[in-house]
């Protein structure tokens, strides 16, 4: 891949990451901290998780092994399926059945506070990973739930106050896989058949070490590493049968987003997104993936060749600001060096490779593609609680950060307009603050903001999965024509990828829980510079 931070770096700083901690503003955890340290005796866990997350030295690239934070996990009660360790730095991927009650036992021992969220998990307030649960070096955290999810790839990462971008980035994350019945019934590839997919971009130093970069514009953009990594690899290839395989994907990327292709054209075929299983196969020409988005393909090698190679590839796109209003426009042209970085953003111009599979053996035997996978009830503006109220979240932009519903992330606070009744559906509109953007443009200074106004964002609420039930694009044509075909809208969801120009209304149940729950920019530089909120449930 061209490395566009290459290419500028006399515009920028790198900083090792050891170095990190005395760069960005130290985070004082509040006295009156909760924290659940016992567990509850009157919950029976059928699966018991220690889960530690430590520093580690894990080879990545050829040569000296890289210095990371990483999860360890050991399983200290249940089925041994439960837990499954991985090579590198991500932690083990957790495998949980719908209906079993889990409880995990998180240690931190980093010398910098810490909390682990479980991203898709339909969980009570204090067992979601809010960042007021963090722990300091040295304690416990005590979780549990019961796994209300349906089948499907979920993930856990670390959700600390304006240090998820950097812990994520050294490694604090990892898959969370989902079985229930009706997916059993469906027989999909299981076993070796069924292979996870965390694609992350990551930068190294000379030394092997990861790089993060401190430069002002890119924390606006968003960190770009010039290294694909898949499950914590660089050149991955996975060797694969003439046969149907299931890949569970993650863009587990600070901010980078994926226009997922194969590599000889044929078409996308998907079987899940974030919270669950399609209600049938959906075949597309690529599939767009933003940071935190999850999608499930169904890869079906049947018919090649043996010694063949099939490449999942990141293809170029734009969906950036080049169809934003004339004056806008003009300026971007005239291109200065920030502008020009803010466009990197949100386009993408290198085709890029992922992962190779290589063909290696022969076999006369291949699951079929199901035509129907498990029943949705598609939500509609009927099944909304309150059919005349929608839930705003703005996307602006003031004092060179982004912002949600005019405001940045306030611990414990929450507005009016973010007070939500416990067991309701909601109908919520997600889309660009224009009039913020539209004085920044007349008021002639603008040209940098409008451009970082013009950024995708993938948000992300926490708690039950949602329905998309809608996507209008104010400006289309153009960059949001390199992009349009790579949506999937018709499964669970619970982050979306909210391009420049678009608004997007989705469903929302808020069931069972009370409590604040975030909803934020998944974009991990975005979040921690205070793109997060709380709804609070009551
Ligand atoms: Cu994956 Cu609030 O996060
Ligand atoms: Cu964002």
């Amino acid at each position: 891949m061209t490395n566009i931070n290459f290419k500028r770096r006399q515009f920028l700083q790198y900083a090792a990451l050891g170095t990190l901690s005395t760069v960005i503003p130290g985070f004082a955890i509040a006295e009156n901290r909760i924290i659940n340290k016992t567990p509850n005796s009157a919950f029976n866990a059928d699966i018991e998780i220690a889960l530690t997350a430590q520093t580690a030295d894990v080879p990545i690239l050829p040569g000296a092994h890289t210095h990371v934070f990483k999860y360890t996990g050991k399983l200290l009660k249940g089925p041994q399926t439960a837990l499954k360790e991985l090579p590198g730095y991500l932690g083990p991927i957790l495998n949980f059945e719908q209906g079993q009650k889990v409880r995990i036992f998180f240690h931190n021992q980093l010398t910098e506070p810490c909390v682990t969220h479980w991203h898709g998990m339909h969980v009570p307030q204090m067992m979601d990973g809010h960042p007021m649960y963090a722990i300091h070096q040295g304690e416990q955290y005590v979780y549990e739930f019961e796994v209300k999810n349906p089948a499907g790839t979920n993930w856990y990462h670390s959700h600390t106050h304006e240090l998820t971008a950097t812990q994520v980035y050294q490694g604090l994350a990892g898959l969370i896989t989902i079985t229930d019945e009706a997916e059993r019934k469906l027989d999909l590839p299981g076993g070796e058949y069924d292979i996870p997919l965390v694609i992350q971009d990551r930068s190294f130093t000379h030394g092997n070490q990861l790089r993060y970069l401190m430069n002002m514009h890119q924390r606006m953009r968003g960190f770009l590493g010039d290294t694909l990594l898949v499950n914590g690899q660089s050149d991955h290839t996975i060797p694969v049968k003439t046969r149907a395989y299931r890949l569970r994907i993650l863009n587990g990327s600070n901010s980078r987003i994926y226009k997922l292709a194969w590599s000889d054209g044929t078409p996308v075929t998907a079987i899940g997104t974030d919270g669950a299983l399609l209600a049938k196969p959906e075949t597309l020409p690529y599939v767009m993936l933003g940071p935190a988005e999850r999608v499930e393909l169904w890869a079906d090698f049947s018919g090649r060749k043996p010694g063949s190679e099939l490449t999942l590839q990141s293809l170029p796109y734009q969906g950036s600001a080049a169809h934003m209003g004339g004056g806008m426009g003009r300026g971007m042209h005239g291109g200065r060096g920030g502008m020009g970085m803010m466009d990197g953003a949100a386009s993408q111009s290198d085709k890029d490779t992922i992962v190779r599979f290589s063909v290696t053996e022969q076999v006369s035997d291949s699951p079929k593609l199901p035509d129907t996978l498990v029943p949705i009830h598609r939500l509609t503006v009927k099944d909304v609680s309150d059919p005349n109220s929608v839930v705003p979240i703005t996307i602006g932009m003031r004092h060179m950060a982004f912002n949600l519903n005019g405001r940045t992330f306030e611990m414990q606070n929450y507005m009016e307009r973010e007070k939500i009744p416990v067991n309701t559906v909601q109908r919520i509109k997600i889309f660009h603050d224009n009039r913020a953007m539209g004085g920044g443009m007349r008021g002639g200074r603008g040209g940098g903001m409008g451009m970082m106004m013009t950024l995708p964002h993938p948000i992300h609420i926490h708690g039950q999965q949602f329905q998309i039930l809608s996507r209008k694009q104010n400006n289309p044509g153009g960059a949001y024509d390199t992009v349009k075909d790579g949506f999937i809208n018709s499964g669970w969801k619970d982050t979306v990828l909210v391009m420049p120009g678009e608004e997007v209304e989705i469903i929302k149940p808020f069931k069972d829980y009370t409590g604040l729950f975030l909803y934020h920019c998944h974009n991990l530089e975005h979040e921690d510079m205070g793109m997060m909120r709380n709804f609070f449930v009551s």
